[in-house]
């Protein structure tokens, strides 16, 4: 009989206008919001923050692109400085990844981030200030998982750490916090979600819990991810709760090798995490159906989802909204070989997926040279 465990401490509030649940929170102060620059003061949503818990806050609002260790590190001291009680982080993935740690490395001094990206579980002695986790994109799920990613680009490092002190305190997805997001971020970020679902299918064990929210997840992003990039509100909710879905997903279960080709291309080229993401997910599924137990977990999605030939449809759905083949994006010979010993350093948690790639397969998913045949 299959064994499990499940855990999963955070309050979620969803709902459109549910960022005005700030305002009936008691918050301990002093309070730090952690934002990016442009995306919350351009959108206003700094000004409607102030409306809600006045202004008596500290704005750290320098986190922008992806985040760094050294991004996090000065968010850890100002947070110390300033000795905040309680953190609100409004933003993508990014944002939220950031101040998740930041808050954690508050309480647990001595930690040093660069010697722990890519822990599992690392264990910190001390609980996090309490953070307030609101997303603006729908993509990583950042606000209900115990994640947060990091680079390190002196040493070609994205990985994520680890721990249950990463889950936020509470999760406030507000859809209307999505309506404006340009089509790009919405492309890669609904493109994330989704393959935070889809991965639950590739592990060795099938979690019972984590893949009924990764189905949902699929068939939602299956029926609205088009309309949600032509800007239609309700779809744009779908994608929140698909995202939503997705970070319930991996929270128990942990990302799989599309995740850890992305973080590799991201390292070196500087895309965005789910542009990444977007471009490994043909290569690994295709390397996937070479084997038995992997064509097996492609034909029951294809069954649960009334898709025939998924791979196909992927690729064809990624070509139509400008996301290139691998083999489009021009990766030298230096590159594939820095990404397989990217990619290897990870190792020790291939034996979870259903397949265990080994270095051949490696070099084979990286230039993307299984062609789709289903
Ligand atoms: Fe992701």
């Amino acid at each position: 009989m299959m064994a499990w465990e499940w855990y999963h401490p955070v309050k979620v509030y969803f709902g459109e206008n549910f960022f005005y649940k700030l305002k009936d929170l008691s918050l301990d102060k002093p309070v730090a919001v952690i934002t990016g620059k442009k995306n919350v003061k351009e959108r206003g949503i700094v000004g409607r923050l102030e409306e809600l818990i006045g202004n008596d806050f500290t704005l750290l609002d320098f986190v922008e692109g992806e985040p760094t260790w050294e991004v996090i590190e000065k968010l850890r001291d100002r947070l110390s400085e300033e000795g905040v009680k309680t953190v609100i982080s409004i933003g993508g993935g990014s944002v939220l990844d950031s101040a998740k740690l930041a808050a954690l490395l508050v309480t647990n001094k001595g930690v040093k981030i660069r010697e722990i990206i890519g822990v599992r579980d690392f264990k910190f002695e001390n609980s996090p200030l309490r953070v307030i986790a609101v997303p603006t994109t729908s993509g990583s799920g950042s606000e209900v998982t115990p994640y947060s990613i990091v680079i390190d680009r002196e040493n070609l490092k994205k990985a994520s750490i680890g721990s249950l002190y990463l889950y936020p305190f509470i999760a406030i997805d507000d859809p209307t916090l999505t309506y404006d997001t340009p089509f790009e971020i919405t492309r890669n970020s609904g493109i994330d979600a989704f393959c935070h679902s889809l991965e639950v299918f590739f592990m060795k064990e099938i979690h019972p819990i984590a893949s009924n929210f990764a189905l949902n997840g699929i068939l939602l992003f299956i029926k609205f991810f088009m309309n949600a990039l032509n800007n239609d509100r309700i779809a744009r909710a779908k994608m929140m709760l698909s995202s939503l879905y997705g970070g319930y997903a991996i929270s128990n279960v942990g990302a799989g090798l599309i995740h850890q080709f992305a973080h590799a291309l991201g390292v070196l080229r500087g895309y965005p995490h789910g542009f990444a993401i977007a471009i490994y997910v043909v290569p690994v599924l295709s390397w996937y159906a070479g084997y038995k137990e992997g064509l097996e977990r492609i034909k029951l999605l294809e069954d649960n989802l009334g898709i025939k030939g998924l791979i196909m449809y992927l690729r064809k759905l990624f070509g139509d909204i400008g996301i290139p083949d691998v083999g489009k994006i021009g990766l030298g010979e230096k590159e594939i070989e820095l990404m397989v010993s990217i990619v290897e350093r990870r190792k020790t948690y291939f034996d979870k997926f259903v397949v265990t790639p080994k270095r051949d397969d490696l070099y084979r998913i990286a230039l993307g040279g299984f062609e789709a045949s289903l």
